[in-house]
């Protein structure tokens, strides 16, 4: 599996946490910046994950901005993405298995390391259910397609 990583600068030090546990992990990614914790623009960065992910490239895609909210917001306008916000296990691995969510948001400055991590695993490891969700999905395209 190949992951996307993006952040903005209340982001940052925790992607600095995230690419360690991945390269732990040995699960290879990509880092889109920033590569420092100078002030940036979250939807920047929300693009290039999000893109890489709707061109294929990458299976997955992980964003971390403060609150997660800007990150979140921005990621879904892009097609084909479907970025959940997650601060707890329970919607790590919920949002796999019902939304088949492709991109993962973080909120930086609200959750620890160590949560963080187990997050990102439990992400991961989780699998989309399909079967009744299937439709529910089609109905977000649907919406998409709509609104393009
Ligand atoms: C940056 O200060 C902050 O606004 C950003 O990281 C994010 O929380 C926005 O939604």
């Amino acid at each position: 599996m190949k992951i996307a990583l993006g952040s903005d600068h209340a982001g940052w030090e925790l992607k600095e946490e995230i690419k360690k546990f991945l390269s732990l992990q040995k699960v290879e990614y990509k880092d889109f910046g920033p590569y420092n914790e100078e002030s940036v623009d979250y939807p920047d960065y929300a693009e290039k994950v999000g893109e890489a992910v709707n061109s294929g490239k990458y299976d997955r895609g992980i964003l971390i901005c403060g609150t997660g909210i800007g990150m979140s917001i921005a990621a879904n306008k892009i097609k084909g993405i479907y970025a959940a916000l997650v601060d707890n296990t329970y919607t790590a691995l919920y949002s796999r298995k019902h939304n088949n969510s492709n991109v993962l948001v973080l909120p930086g400055r609200l959750i620890g390391k160590a949560l963080a991590d187990e997050i990102v695993r439990i992400w991961l490891a989780s699998e989309y259910e399909g079967s009744r969700h299937e439709k529910r999905i089609a109905k977000i395209k649907t919406i998409e397609d709509k609104n393009i």
